[in-house]
């Protein structure tokens, strides 16, 4: 896949609490991952059922809910958002949790760059960036080259799981998938096991409608 110049994030206020940036500081080797070099998912987490992947988790008091839920499994939470590093750390720390690595740097590249293919059973992709103006849509996540990496990166029969507060988001969501051939499923019920998120809470608050999307690689 090319490098993408056209960035799916925007570099949001860094203003980090002190708790955050120590645990982003002193915590770091213990939770994180460098991008520098190619991993094995299963080295990294040997018994897990299942490796998921959750790419732009915020503040990620979802991901560490979803992640002490399922303990058998083997979580990989990626963000460039460095106050979200920091909490997720503290989190994980609180819990003593070693079911989830972080990695922080652009999903593309991460994923390109160090998981193998077919490595991984699920991705977790909750309330993306929804870029509402059309001059934005070019920073979708959500599009034909992205559906193409992670396509080579789950293993057959996985999923990534989608969900957005943005109607025009979810719309354009199930056209890109429809244009693909190489998943298929559609919306959802929203699961039980998604709690919500900080950015769903917000999208609520205006009365936005949530959505679901479930595809399976074929
Ligand atoms: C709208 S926020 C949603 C955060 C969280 N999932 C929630 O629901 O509260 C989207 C997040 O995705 C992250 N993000 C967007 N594109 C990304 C990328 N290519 N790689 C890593 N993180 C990304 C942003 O930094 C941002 O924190």
């Amino acid at each position: 896949m090319e490098r993408l110049t056209i960035k799916s994030y925007k570099a949001r206020g860094t203003r980090i609490t002190p708790a955050q940036s120590a645990a982003r500081v002193e915590l770091w080797t213990k939770y994180g991952i460098e991008n520098d070099h190619a991993i094995d998912p299963q080295v990294i987490f040997p018994t897990a059922s299942e490796i998921i992947v959750e790419i732009g988790y915020g503040m990620g008091e979802a991901t560490a809910t979803i992640a002490r839920e399922f303990p058998q499994n083997g979580y990989f939470a990626i963000e460039v958002h460095q106050p979200g590093i920091g909490k997720l750390i503290t989190i994980l720390e609180e819990h003593t949790m070693t079911n989830v690595k972080l990695i922080d740097a652009d999903a593309h590249e991460v994923l390109e760059d160090i998981f193998p293919n077919k490595s991984v059973d699920g991705v977790h992709l909750f309330f993306p960036d929804p870029w509402p103006k059309s001059r934005h849509h070019k920073r979708r996540i959500v599009n034909e080259g992205f559906l193409e990496l992670i396509s080579k990166k789950i293993k057959q029969g996985g999923y990534i799981h989608i969900a957005t507060d943005w109607q025009p988001y979810a719309v354009w969501i199930q056209e890109v998938f429809e244009q693909s051939n190489l998943f298929s499923g559609g919306e959802v019920e929203r699961p039980k096991w998604r709690p919500p998120t900080r950015f769903e809470k917000k999208g609520l608050s205006k009365d936005h409608e949530v959505s679901d999307f479930r595809y399976f690689l074929h």
